[in-house]
């Protein structure tokens, strides 16, 4: 048997996305809706996608802990699937919230990613309620609202593989991947009374030119420093593929943050170091001016095992 197939975890930063969470509603009828909709949903993906090729829609679908014992039993639980648990320190709280099926769209174009939205949500019917809808878009050269260029230091090619594959340390569970998500609201008024300066000392890279800040000047909070993880004096990185959204009648400006990873540890440990501080106290000033709203995780399994597991035999 080759390796099994990945949901297009990997997958090129687009114009737009669609992050969309919702809950599984009880009863026998709903969950075999939902079961039947795993071995038919990439059928809805090609056909949708099919009607502009170079709209490169693509689509990832992620369950909660919760949600993977009901839908598909307790027997065989991928090994670090857990609720995602909340974080606080100080000011700075890091919430968890409820999700069971999790999908993220991703498209060249709104109109594609809004249309596989619809159609997963005429299939699912009454077998799920909403739970949060956010449309992202890019903003201008993948700047995120705050102005900085975001997902720079993000891994490519085999390197991003190897951070959001699991391999042969889960062997049922290879092929798949680990992804939290957590929606941060920004408070602009106080962060555009920062000069620049404080600001790229905050993030850790300069705002215009998106050069990171020499480790002389750069201070031990800055976002780049603490979202730094080493294990076994290797670098362990993560795939993002933050948003920014908004609503300016409301003053709603946000980034939709989301990370993949081969183990939920690496994106637990970041935020660790962000929330609480590294050490203790040295925590990341971006949380004084971005609170987060929502937070979960779910587990991404392989389209051969989401397959076998929709069809009933796994
Ligand atoms: C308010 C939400 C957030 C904003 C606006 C934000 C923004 C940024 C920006 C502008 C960069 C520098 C450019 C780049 O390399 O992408 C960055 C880097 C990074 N961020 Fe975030 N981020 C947010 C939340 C998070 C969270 C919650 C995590 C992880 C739990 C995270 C992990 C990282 C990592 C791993 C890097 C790359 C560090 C490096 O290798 O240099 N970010 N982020």
């Amino acid at each position: 048997m080759g390796n099994p197939q990945s949901q297009p975890v990997v997958a090129p930063l687009t114009r737009a996305a669609i992050f969309l969470v919702v809950a599984l509603n009880p009863g026998d009828r709903q969950r075999a809706t939902v079961q039947a909709f795993c071995s038919d949903w990439p059928a809805v993906v090609r056909a949708v996608a099919f009607r502009d090729l170079e709209g490169y829609l693509s689509c990832v679908i992620g369950f909660g802990f919760a949600a993977w014992d009901q839908l598909f039993g307790k027997s065989a639980r991928p090994a670090e699937l857990h609720v995602f648990r909340e974080i606080r320190a100080g000011s700075r709280h890091a919430v968890s919230t409820p999700g069971d099926l999790f999908f993220h769209i991703r498209a060249a174009r709104m109109d594609l990613c809004f249309e596989l939205a619809s159609q997963i949500m005429a299939q699912l019917g009454d077998a799920v309620a909403p739970v949060d809808t956010v449309h992202g878009f890019q903003y201008f050269d993948d700047r995120d609202l705050i102005g900085f260029v975001d997902g720079t230091e993000n891994p490519t090619d085999q390197a991003a593989v190897e951070a959001a594959v699991i391999g042969d340390e889960d062997p049922g569970f290879a092929g798949g991947s680990y992804v939290i998500v957590q929606k941060y609201l920004h408070d602009m008024a106080k962060w555009n009374a920062l000069s620049t300066e404080a600001q790229e000392r905050i993030i850790g890279r300069t705002k215009l030119s998106d050069i990171e800040l020499d480790d002389t000047v750069k201070p031990s909070s800055a976002h780049n420093a603490l979202t730094i993880i080493e294990e076994n004096g290797r670098e362990v990185k993560i795939v993002r593929d933050n948003m920014p959204f908004g609503d300016v009648g409301r003053g709603e400006f946000g980034t939709y943050f989301i990370g993949y990873a081969r183990s939920p540890r690496t994106i637990e440990q970041m935020l660790d170091n962000m929330f609480v501080g590294r050490p203790p106290g040295n925590y990341d000033r971006l949380l004084d001016f971005s609170r987060a709203v929502t937070g979960s995780l779910f587990f991404v399994p392989s389209l051969s095992l989401l397959e076998s597991i929709g069809s009933g035999a796994a």
